[in-house]
């Protein structure tokens, strides 16, 4: 038995993180600027380098490894890597393989995924009206995520709808998102809006999920819930209907103290932090054939104590990184 990853502040890693790609088919608001400059393709590792990345975590003891991009369908022979890590769900080793899509691509991969061993995905979904859609996403075409979940609905994989809250943007759709999640059967999860990347004032669209909440709490009884899936949300139950709802809250809730996570980007680079710069590269000693294992444990050594996202203070708390970038 080889010893599992410890960070400094005593969190076992068990969960993956893998950006795929840093491209996407979608440029949405909050997350990328219209005129984005893409690594080129020859900085990216090949599927196999990741394969051998991904399965020294796993061998690490990595339970749980969620492919993210940019969009990480619209990387090039994805469902080789999907079909080559799912010889570790096979072995036991993997507890959970599994992705977050924009959905874009799901009615072309829906049912490979599911082949794939893959039972939970979560897509990305801010609103139902299709102008508002086009609106927030610059390049994306509702009609075309509706599809794809429908796919991935049809497949059996079970959905989580992720929803960014956006002030003035999707508060009047608390209600509506809610339904549509009931009626389809799919989780719902609202995301406070992350201080990442230079794509305008974040202030004018931060909702906070304190209020949120507050605004839910008006209509249902909501019974908090201690069941958790490996990532940061909190769930609560609607009595009224039984329904599902989660909350990530990095501003207004601080969930760092559980992280048991790290993100490995398309280049190589592990971010020990999604809210910090720390990070070691894995690709130089991946291709020199140094011990990847040795060069695992020193960079989770740097792993900090969380992130320092925050609204109230002028120069600090942002991140100029893109989210595309580590894949949130
Ligand atoms: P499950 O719990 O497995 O369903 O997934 P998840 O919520 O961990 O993953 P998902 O990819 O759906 O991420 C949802 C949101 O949570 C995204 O906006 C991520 O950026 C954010 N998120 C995930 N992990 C972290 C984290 O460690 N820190 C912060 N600040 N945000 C995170
Ligand atoms: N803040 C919060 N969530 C974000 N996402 C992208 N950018 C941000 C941001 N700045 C979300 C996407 C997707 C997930 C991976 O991250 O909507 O659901
Ligand atoms: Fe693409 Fe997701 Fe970023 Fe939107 S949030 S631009 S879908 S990576």
């Amino acid at each position: 038995m080889t010893a599992p990853l410890i960070d400094p502040f005593q969190r076992a890693i068990s969960y993956l993180r893998i950006s795929v790609t840093d491209r996407c088919d979608f440029r949405c608001l909050y997350c990328m600027s219209e005129q984005m400059t893409f690594l080129p393709k020859s900085e990216l590792l090949t599927l196999e380098e990741l394969d051998r990345l991904c399965s020294t975590f796993v061998g690490l003891g990595v339970r749980k490894l969620r492919v993210t991009g940019g969009e990480p369908l619209v990387r090039r022979n994805i469902m080789d890597f999907f079909r080559a890590m799912s010889r570790h769900l096979d072995s036991g080793a993997l507890e959970e393989l599994t992705l977050t899509t924009n959905g874009s691509q799901l009615a072309k991969y829906a049912a490979d995924l599911a082949a794939c061993g893959v039972r939970r995905i979560n897509v990305s979904l801010d609103t139902l009206d299709d102008a508002k859609f086009a609106h927030i996403t610059r390049w994306g075409r509702l009609s075309q995520v509706l599809e794809g979940i429908a796919a991935a609905k049809a497949a059996g994989l079970r959905v989580k709808i992720n929803t960014v809250a956006l002030k003035g943007f999707n508060e009047d759709e608390l209600f509506r998102l809610l339904d549509w999640c009931a009626g389809e059967g799919h989780d719902l999860t609202f995301i406070e809006v992350m201080p990442m990347g230079e794509t305008g004032d974040r202030l004018d669209q931060y909702w906070p999920l304190t209020d949120l909440r507050r605004r839910l709490g008006e209509r249902f009884s909501l019974i908090p819930l201690t069941e958790r899936t490996g990532g940061p949300a909190r769930y609560v139950q609607v009595s009224e209907t039984g329904q599902k709802i989660g909350f990530i809250t990095p501003l207004t809730h601080n969930f760092c103290e559980s992280c048991n996570r790290v993100r490995l980007t398309c280049t190589g680079e592990l971010y020990m932090c999604l809210g910090q710069e720390d990070r070691a590269d894995l690709r130089a000693p991946l291709r020199e054939g140094a011990d990847l294992e040795d060069a695992i444990r020193a960079a989770i050594l740097h792993k900090p104590k969380g992130h320092d996202f925050d609204y109230s203070r002028q120069n600090t708390g942002q991140m100029p990184r893109h989210m595309s970038h580590t894949g949130g």
